[in-house]
């Protein structure tokens, strides 16, 4: 067994290349020599990326790709992903082409409100907490000020405090819920700063507040910070068209429409499928979020608590037939970011930036919805008609040939003979083995 380390953090990129290549692999040349390998060329950029983080000895590289031909609200856009599954980037482009041949996406933001919270401890009497707290409100927005002079120049700032009372659930348990507008920044460090400030002034309030007893004025702060949870940072997006227009070989649209339709009822209405069909939005999601160098945990976090707003887990997405029109939206919570964080720093979220024609957080916000959207549309068409396997195969034959070693001309051939066979392990192992053999 290994001993741990002491002051790791402090050592050279060399040096902790070395202890861990030496301490945790089984060949330590091969794989200091891999991780260098990764490294940016360009010093100036392998440092920035070395700065994002601690301890880091190299890069991970995930594909950067472009899904074209998304008409949002009348304006194409090519849309940039980062991800490594195969057929999402596939499966996003075919949506869109499809849907920009029927009127496009129109989205609509529904509010952009971030939450923050300073939870805290008061044993005391509640009508006396609520007195206080009202009485020292314009105190606790005057001592951020200095922190939110520039966001309310441009419009931002906070919205509200308000006193939440949790002690029937923890005896003494409050908080401060605040709201924020925090424009085109994701609005983190904002949030967090103006919360710790609040914190710090309650707490100093409490402590002069003459209307408290000495225990009552003792409040104990327990945390401040923001929440990814943000069910009125809100954005739509649909598309709808004729369920005639969605007649496509021998499926009429009527059929099809109803079968999505029903797609998108299993899924509200059972826990095992919606989670994966909302795992099918992700994929879109995801992409567009790590591309744009946003936080894509806060968004995961924050998109399938408000999937289980109702009480229970359900889908995302949802889907209509009114009047031979067959209508398809999603409403999904998003807090993002187009400056602060790696919006600035990070030279590939600046390239996707630029693609996207440098949006506001607002229009990030519908791009991203359309993205998850697409991607949607894109899985349940395949899984009620031909079945996922076809074209996701289809697309992961590539990693196929690359992990059995095929050669370029091999993969070549391969990819032409299975534009008509189909794609299952055993099937592509054994044409690869049938030409190598001639
Ligand atoms: C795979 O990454 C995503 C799907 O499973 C989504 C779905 O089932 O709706 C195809």
């Amino acid at each position: 067994m290994n001993a741990p380390v002491e002051g790791f953090s402090k050592l050279t990129k060399a040096e902790k290349i070395d202890w861990i290549t030496k301490n945790y692999t089984q060949n330590p040349t091969t794989a200091k020599q891999l991780l260098e390998r990764y490294w940016n060329p360009e010093e100036a950029v392998q440092k920035l990326h070395d700065e994002f983080i601690e301890n880091t000895l190299s890069n991970y590289y995930l594909p950067f790709a472009i899904a074209p031909n998304f008409l949002i609200n009348g304006k194409l856009y090519a849309i940039p992903m980062a991800i490594e599954e195969s057929s999402v980037v596939a499966a996003a482009s075919k949506a869109a082409k499809f849907w920009s041949d029927r009127g496009g996406f129109k989205t609509k933001i529904l509010g952009t409100e971030k939450v923050g919270q300073v939870h805290f401890i008061y044993t005391g009497d509640y009508k006396k907490l609520e007195a206080f707290f009202e009485e020292i409100k314009p105190q606790l927005l005057a001592s951020v000020s200095t922190i939110t002079q520039k966001m309310e120049k441009r419009g931002g700032g906070v919205k509200e405090i308000a006193l939440r009372n949790f002690s029937e659930k923890i005896q003494g348990y409050y908080q401060l819920h605040c709201t924020f507008e925090t424009l085109d920044a994701m609005g983190a460090n904002f949030i967090n700063s103006c919360l710790e400030q609040f914190a710090k002034t309650l707490k100093e309030k409490a402590s002069s507040y003459s209307g408290f007893t000495t225990e009552e004025k003792d409040l104990e702060v327990v945390m401040s910070i923001l929440s990814n949870y943000v069910p009125n940072c809100l954005v739509k997006a649909e598309v709808s068209c004729k369920i005639s227009d969605l007649d496509e070989g021998d499926i009429s649209g009527e059929v099809f429409a109803q079968k999505l339709v029903r797609a998108v009822d299993i899924a509200k209405a059972e826990p095992y499928r919606a989670v994966t069909h909302n795992k099918g939005i992700m994929n879109g999601i995801d992409a567009v979020v790590l591309a744009t160098g946003n936080d894509f945990r806060a968004v995961e976090a924050g998109i399938h608590a408000y999937a289980a707003k109702d009480g229970h887990y359900s889908s995302l997405t949802h889907a209509s037939i009114e009047n031979d029109v067959f209508r398809f939206w999603i409403e999904v919570p998003l807090a993002l970011g187009t400056v602060g964080g790696l919006t600035s720093l990070h030279p590939m979220v600046k390239l996707a930036l630029e693609i996207l024609q440098e949006p506001t957080a607002r229009e990030l916000m519908q791009i991203v919805a359309v993205a998850g959207l697409a991607q949607n549309f894109a899985a349940l068409r395949s899984l009620v008609t031909t079945g996922i396997q076809k074209g996701h195969m289809k697309m992961h034959l590539l990693n196929m040939l690359n992990q059995l070693g095929a050669s370029e001309h091999e993969k070549k051939q391969l990819v032409t003979y299975f534009k008509d066979h189909t794609v299952t392990n055993a099937s592509v192992k054994e044409a690869l083995e049938r030409i190598q053999s001639k």
